[in-house]
């Protein structure tokens, strides 16, 4: 890696890091990392941008090729996601990081915005609502990629709707094909899949049947069962 890209990754994980939210820093890297390669004044999409953790990490690399990051979210109700509590500190976090000029804020839902949107984008990250048709409807943003372009999704495979999801649509596919991920921070690129391709998404099927598992005994507060059955340490779900 470039120095430029060390030092902007760390600068960005300097704050993202302390900004609640679903991304660990292998996670923080991937997604910086497969921004690194884009054109020049690119153009990232985001869907579900929370109080902006991940955000300012793609902003970081956008910002430092002339780029934008475009960021999804409604910022729904409710107790997990924290409703209009959420927007003030997504934009409070944004303008913190000196980056409120590299991002514009779409607040409305993915499947809502994706019909009306007609401008090119560069890379997509997917991290909204994580049931089966939200998910699917999102995948169809890859239409305005071009050849070789990175698609990340999130909890690709720790959870039940998007993981049907990417199996129902993405391993059958003829354009997108599986690269690497990190945790279940899953990196796809726009592109012809290989049958290795398609048959190392399979292979990853028994991780999520495990992490699948692991939220089911917390669920059931049965969190030494996992922690020894599965080696999951901690409260939180695998992500
Ligand atoms: C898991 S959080 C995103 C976390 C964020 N990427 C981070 O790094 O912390 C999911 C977000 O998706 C948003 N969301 C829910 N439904 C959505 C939809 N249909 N379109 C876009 N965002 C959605 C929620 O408001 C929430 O902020």
């Amino acid at each position: 890696m470039s120095e430029r890209s060390t030092t902007g990754f760390e600068s960005a994980w300097d704050l993202a890091s302390t900004i609640p939210g679903w991304l660990t820093e292998d996670q923080a890297r991937l997604l910086f990392d497969s921004a690194q390669d884009l054109p020049d004044a690119p153009v990232l999409l985001e869907i579900g941008s929370h109080q902006g953790k991940s955000t300012i990490v793609l902003a970081t690399a956008a910002h430092a090729r002339g780029g934008r990051v475009v960021a999804i979210d409604p910022f729904v109700e409710g107790r997990l996601f924290g409703g209009a509590s959420t927007r003030s500190k997504f934009e409070r976090n944004v303008e913190t990081a000196g980056l409120a000029g590299t991002i514009e804020l779409v607040a409305d839902y993915s499947t809502r915005a994706r019909p009306a949107w007609d401008r090119p984008i560069d890379y997509l990250y997917i991290d909204g609502k994580h049931d089966y048709w939200t998910l699917s409807d999102d995948l169809k943003w890859a239409a305005h990629l071009p050849e070789g372009a990175p698609i990340l999704v999130h909890d690709c495979y720790s959870s039940v709707g998007v993981t049907l999801g990417v199996l129902a649509h993405v391993l059958p596919s003829r354009n997108i094909s599986y690269e690497r991920r990190a945790g279940s921070l899953a990196l796809f690129r726009v592109g012809r899949p290989s049958a290795r391709d398609r048959a190392r998404i399979v292979r990853e099927v028994p991780w999520w049947l495990r992490n699948v598992a692991v939220k089911v005994l917390l669920r059931l507060r049965l969190r030494a069962v996992a922690a020894r059955v599965f080696g999951h340490e901690g409260p939180y779900d695998p992500f």
